[in-house]
């Protein structure tokens, strides 16, 4: 789950920057793909210059300011999240080899490693780490002077060969100094086009602040990079074509602008969030038009099941558009981890339409479920927010959601941005499936579009819930109680808590409160309830009304998200988060606002680093 950037531009080209900064910047935005250690390659006058440190970009910064690298055209660098050996200066990457003529950088697990190393070891190779990169590093430079006659791209094609598992890697050598060449297997890899210059990254964000223009690459191919042509094979050789794409990504929205961390510009980014995925999706008469979807309408009829399955908060947001799928389709809908779903045998057929939620489209449990559903004939959409990345390629269509970068590893606008996307196809599918009077349909999207607003909204509210975390910091633990849509909120924020402020929390479904969790609570237990809207079903809203008054007698602090006008929770309530009027199945895009802003507050109290939580990785591309 490392993050890795190349960059190839012609020597003299009068730019105002080198390799250096284009990788260092680069590494700066993938950062939030692992971070404990970094490092980079150069080349320049005839050789190959590194640095590498464990610790974070910043680290890595610090030493090169110390001992500076010669101005270059071409380098590698590396933001690493251990995998094979611990977080050191030694095991991180690059690993140069080959009396130091040959650097490696690699994302992924080499699973044949050991193997490798053995032979190598025969052969007389002596290993200076503990990671499979080194022996692929070693070998790289092994077939390089003998089977592949000192040609790299030959070199990378052939060491593909021997390697099982899964690997992003970049290499550079100094007998071919104007190349990258670089190889992906179930790893993520992305080439920008530039002019007289081409860059590489573990996605765009690596170069977006160079070029718009990318191409991406499939499994089992190498790529060629040298400042004017990009070219891509297979591993036995054969030329490949790779597609081409624009991004849409702004480089300036991969900037904090002001907030203290990329979390809170992320939560402020929200209301913008859902309306850019909202954007574009209409046709001329208003009408949901979901082109992007190529899966013939006859298929899309006769769907007799949905599985939605994701990882994390976008689990999360499956199990909110569950409620809202199945009461507007009447398609029996399952949300499912994509880890479990893989290795539990389950019932998928041509009738199953599976939806992979993934933000960053590179979630390896969600991808190998991708592809298992796939195999028993399943239709896969995928809800993804980066382009160019494996879920979205390998699913039979896919449906973006315009949330923009995000980098903070605790995922907020992709959160909601999820939900508004798994909306519009709930609403596409019950309006091509007629379950839904066109009216009715658009009533909901009237209902949708009123959103980005009501969260704004929310947000500028966010002082008050800022005191209550401070107020709250030294909490122990705290519990998160809601029913039907508000459950997966309460989840959600028990989440976001775990993550970013090592608190311990936990969400229930309300209902289940006296089925044992009720036992949990003692005298100043601080609990958050989403209470639902008054105005829909009324018997939902009474029984969470009852739920607060069951913790409130039992000592709990009670923290009660309520909208506007709902006096009911008044009595019950030590404090209460208003939130505005919306119907009962857009409320998640509101309740959900507070308890993210409360972690992120929570986590600053605590003088936590809120973009880069301990042991977590936001692309977690190993299984
Ligand atoms: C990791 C991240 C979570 C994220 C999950 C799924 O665990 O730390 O924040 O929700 O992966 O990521 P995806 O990119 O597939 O949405």
């Amino acid at each position: 789950m490392c993050g890795i950037v190349g960059y190839v531009g012609h020597p003299n080209q009068g730019r105002e920057y080198f390799a250096l900064d284009v990788i260092l910047e680069g590494l700066r935005r993938l950062e939030y793909r692992g971070y404990d250690s970094a490092g980079v390659a150069v080349y320049a006058d005839g050789e190959i210059g590194w640095r590498k440190k464990a610790g974070k970009v910043a680290a890595l910064e610090e030493e090169i300011s110390a001992r500076p690298l010669p101005e270059s055209v071409l380098g590698i660098g590396h933001t690493r999240w251990a995998t094979h050996g611990g977080p050191s200066d030694l095991n991180s990457h690059p690993h140069v080899v080959d009396g130091g003529q040959l650097a490696v950088v690699h994302n992924g697990i080499i699973e044949n490693f050991a193997e490798l190393k053995s032979q190598l070891v025969a052969k007389g190779y002596n290993f200076v780490s503990e990671t499979d990169t080194e022996v692929a590093a070693t070998l790289l430079g092994e077939v390089f002077h003998n089977e592949a006659g000192q040609d790299l791209t030959r070199a990378m094609q052939l060491t593909c060969q021997q390697l099982d598992g899964a690997f992003t890697i970049l290499a550079i050598h100094a007998q071919q100094p104007d190349r990258i060449v670089a190889a992906r297997r179930d790893s993520p890899l992305v080439i920008g086009l530039g002019e007289g210059e081409n860059f590489l990254g573990s996605d765009v964000s690596g170069f977006i602040d160079y070029t718009k223009s990318a191409v991406e690459m499939d499994n089992d191919q190498v790529v060629t990079i040298t400042a004017d042509e990009v070219q891509i094979t297979d591993y036995q050789g054969a030329a490949a074509e790779g597609k081409s794409f624009h991004i849409d990504w702004d480089a300036a929205s991969a900037k904090k602008d002001g907030f203290n961390s990329f979390m809170e510009k992320e939560i402020h980014d929200q209301p913008a969030a859902v309306r850019d995925t909202l954007m574009g999706r209409f046709d001329e008469q208003n009408k949901l038009a979901l082109d992007e979807l190529h899966i013939e309408e006859s298929v899309l009829k006769s769907i007799d099941k949905i599985i939605v399955i994701a990882c994390g908060t976008a689990a999360y947001a499956g199990h909110v558009a569950r409620y809202a799928i199945e009461h507007w389709c009447r398609i029996p809908t399952e949300v499912e981890l994509a880890h479990e779903f893989r290795y539990r045998d389950p019932i998928v057929t041509e009738k199953t339409l599976v939806v992979a939620l993934s933000q960053s489209g590179e979630t390896m449990d969600t991808l190998m479920a991708v592809r298992h559903a796939r195999q028993q004939g399943a239709k896969v959409i995928a809800i993804c927010n980066t382009q160019g990345s494996s879920i979205p390629r390998e699913s039979d269509a896919a449906l973006y959601t315009h949330a923009g970068p995000e980098i903070a590893v605790a995922s907020t606008k992709a959160f909601l941005a999820q939900i508004t996307a798994t909306y519009l196809l709930g609403l596409y599918l019950a309006q091509l499936r007629g379950n839904m009077f066109a009216d009715e349909v658009q009533s909901v999207l009237q209902e949708l579009r009123a959103m980005p607003e009501k969260i704004q909204t929310v947000i500028d509210g966010g002082d008050q819930v800022a005191e209550l975390a401070q107020s709250m910091k030294d909490a122990k633990s705290v519990l998160f109680l809601g029913r039907h849509v508000g459950f997966p909120v309460a989840l959600e924020g028990a989440l976001k808590l775990k993550e970013i402020a090592y608190l311990h929390a936990e969400g229930f479904a309300a209902g289940e409160l006296k089925h044992g969790p009720i036992a949990l609570i003692e005298e100043g237990q601080p609990v958050f309830v989403i209470v639902p809207s008054p105005r829909g079903r009324d018997s939902l809203h009474s029984k969470v009304v009852s739920n607060i008054q069951e913790v409130r007698a039992r000592g709990a602090i009670t923290i009660v998200i309520a909208e506007e006008g709902d006096s009911a929770v008044d009595a019950y309530a030590n404090h209460i988060i208003r939130i505005p009027q919306a119907p009962t199945l857009m409320q998640p895009l509101l309740a959900t606002v507070p308890l993210q802003i409360f972690a992120c507050h929570v986590a600053q109290a605590k003088n936590y680093d809120v973009d880069q939580p301990r042991n977590l990785a936001k692309s977690v591309t190993v299984e």
